[in-house]
């Protein structure tokens, strides 16, 4: 059997310093993971043949990260039952408003998985593919639900601090 990983795509290089957050969060979480730059629009036939040789490599999920009129998650989508998670970009004049209706408003039976615009999209990107791939991984489930107590009891100590 392939080994499993992610592919993280994005439609220009202007959407990395979002993208980066999904990449920094997939390394710490130890998934393994590729990323390539590849447009809906511009190079719409390297996205399908990527897409396709990708799944058949072992990707387990998608991750694309586009802004604009951001078709790029759908256009994945289009190409694989995988599951797909699409972020929307904070780029162009809307401020990610645009890619998030493009990135969510998917016609009936090709599913996207629509993060929030930017940063927070991105990481979460990155925690709900490791939480599909943690559905027949242990460790990975373990490591997760430890960084989960993690952020609650981050929380916790900022109550703490901030109680006057
Ligand atoms: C989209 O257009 C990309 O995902 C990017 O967010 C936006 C602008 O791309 P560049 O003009 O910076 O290459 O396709």
């Amino acid at each position: 059997m392939p080994a499993v990983f992610v592919a993280v795509l994005m439609g220009s290089d202007s959407d990395l310093p979002v993208m980066q957050d999904t990449v920094d969060l997939l390394d710490k979480l130890n998934i393994g993971y590729e990323v390539r730059i590849t447009s809906a629009h511009r190079t719409p036939e390297d996205t399908r043949e990527y897409v396709q040789d990708a799944e058949k490599r072992g990707c387990a999920v998608f991750i694309a990260g586009a802004g604009m009129a951001a078709h790029l998650a759908g256009a994945v989508a289009a190409h694989t039952i995988r599951p797909v998670i699409g972020v929307p970009i904070d780029s162009g004049p809307l401020q990610g408003f645009d890619a998030l209706l493009s990135t969510v408003q998917m016609p009936g039976g090709i599913p996207v998985a629509g993060m929030a615009i930017g940063k927070s999209g991105a990481k979460n990107a990155a925690y709900l593919a490791a939480q599909i791939i943690a559905i027949n991984d242990e460790d990975l489930k373990n490591v997760l639900e430890d960084e989960r107590a993690a952020n609650a009891e981050s929380i916790r100590q900022k109550n703490r601090d901030l109680i006057r």
